[in-house]
């Protein structure tokens, strides 16, 4: 699929690079799956998240894609997709900065495109069925508050009291015992005017327990009548194609937002209730990428952070493979999580994606990500030198260095230097 490269892969012989980097010494991942590029010890990568996890190589079909500005980590993302799409696996994307406009047209879609008061609404708390399993009755309730939850401790800025916890439950089954799938404003508004049954049964008082939501409703109201109005705050607008190959979310007029972090949780939240209602599609068409790309923006927020995190858990049931791109490893480290919670939440999602694939990152960043992946030293040395296009792939226990190939057509539909008067 890729075309041949015009310039040599390496400086070095295949047999001088196996000696220089002797930690690259795995053969191949097989050949069931799309070709990334060339290994550079050889032969060509070809990989599938889906196919390693059926074979047990892996114990979740997930990737993180990490890597300095302008190394390739869109570019390797969007072909991937595009070579995917020969299996009839469908992609979902949140695209922050609206670069996924060129594989959406190639595709033959249009992007879903969210601004403040624009024309299409999203509920973030949409129901999907409840799961399968021992934790499947009332799983969708406990999807929706988690969600609430994440989102207003990431607007308040800290995490919630418990007595703020109660309230928001409160409110919720309120919102949720009036409509199947309740809306922020429905929840907001039942923090705001609680019941007398509601205030019972936490055996408080009608007023206290208006005091005890009323910062969290405060929040949440920014999302209903504040900046960030007119997206996420109704049911979702009728008539979105959701069976198309791509489905792209795009986020870029809200880009410079403080709050892109929340938004992205938001529109993440409603494709991942999207996908629980989309589950029942047999086959490998059932399969479906769940793309955040710059999903730095969600991880900075603690509370968000902590969302992602169980949401991957409950997406391996769906048959979903999350591919989370960030910039640095140390992105996966929370800003206002204590040392400890960032370590586990750092190591959750590590432990949650199997696949990593690490473009250049800076010297600065070699102890963070030599711990958290488990970098041998020659790995680590070679990290900051890695050019565009060449990443280390993780997968599992085995690690490859890659370069990934673009063919001319897809170098089109890549090309996120056009902005920079360089097309
Ligand atoms: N494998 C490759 N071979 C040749 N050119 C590439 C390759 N990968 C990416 N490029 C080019 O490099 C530019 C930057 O790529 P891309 O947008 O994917 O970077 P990025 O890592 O996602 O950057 P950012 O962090 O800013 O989002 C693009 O214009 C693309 O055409
Ligand atoms: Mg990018």
């Amino acid at each position: 699929m890729s075309q041949s490269p015009r310039v040599p892969a390496h400086q070095v012989t295949t047999r001088n690079l196996g000696a220089a980097y002797p930690f690259i010494a795995e053969v191949g991942l097989g050949q069931r799956g799309v070709v990334i590029g060339d290994d550079l010890l050889g032969g060509s990568f070809v990989f599938d998240p889906f196919e390693l996890y059926a074979q047990g190589v892996v114990s979740n079909p997930n990737m993180v894609v990490f890597g300095q500005i302008g190394r390739g980590k869109s570019a390797f993302v969007k072909t991937f997709l595009w070579r995917q799409a020969v299996f009839g696996r469908r992609a979902w994307v949140v695209d922050p900065k609206g670069e996924y406009g060129d594989l959406a047209a190639a595709w033959g879609v249009r992007p879903v495109a969210l601004r403040p008061g624009g024309s299409i609404r999203l509920n973030p708390l949409d129901a999907g069925p409840d799961l399968v399993g021992e934790d499947g009755p009332g799983s969708t309730a406990r999807r929706q508050m988690e969600l609430l939850s994440s989102l207003a401790c990431a607007c308040l800025g800290r995490n919630l009291l418990p007595r703020e916890r109660a309230a928001l439950g409160l409110a919720l089954a309120a919102a949720t015992s009036r409509t199947k799938s309740p809306t922020v404003p429905a929840v907001v508004d039942a923090l705001l005017t609680p019941t007398v049954e509601a205030a019972g049964s936490l055996r408080t008082g009608l007023h206290d327990l208006l005091e005890d939501g009323r910062d969290v409703a405060l929040e949440l109201r920014r999302l209903v009548h504040g900046d960030l109005r007119g997206m996420f705050d109704g049911p979702t607008t009728p008539g979105l194609d959701l069976s198309a190959p791509l489905v792209v979310l795009d986020l870029s007029a809200l880009y410079t937002s403080t709050a892109l972090g929340v938004l992205m949780a938001c529109a993440t939240a409603w494709l991942h209730a999207a996908l629980s209602r989309n589950a029942s599609i047999p086959g490998p068409g059932g399969q479906v990428f769940l793309v955040v790309d710059e999903a730095w923006a969600i991880l900075s927020n603690l509370g968000v952070a902590r969302w992602l995190q169980s949401s991957w858990k409950l997406s391996r049931a769906l048959g979903v493979s999350n591919v989370a791109v960030l910039h640095r490893v140390s992105d996966l480290h929370s800003v206002g999580a204590s040392d400890s919670e960032q370590v586990a939440l750092a190591q959750g999602l590590l432990a949650d994606s199997e696949t990593r694939v690490v473009y250049a990152q800076s010297a600065g960043e070699l102890t963070v990500a030599s711990d958290l992946l488990s970098l041998s030293a020659t790995e680590a040395e070679l990290l900051p030198q890695l050019r565009r296009g060449v990443a280390l792939w993780k997968v599992g226990q085995a690690s490859f260095l890659v370069q990934h190939r673009l063919s001319q057509m897809e170098r089109v539909l890549v090309n996120t230097d056009a902005a920079m008067g360089t097309r």
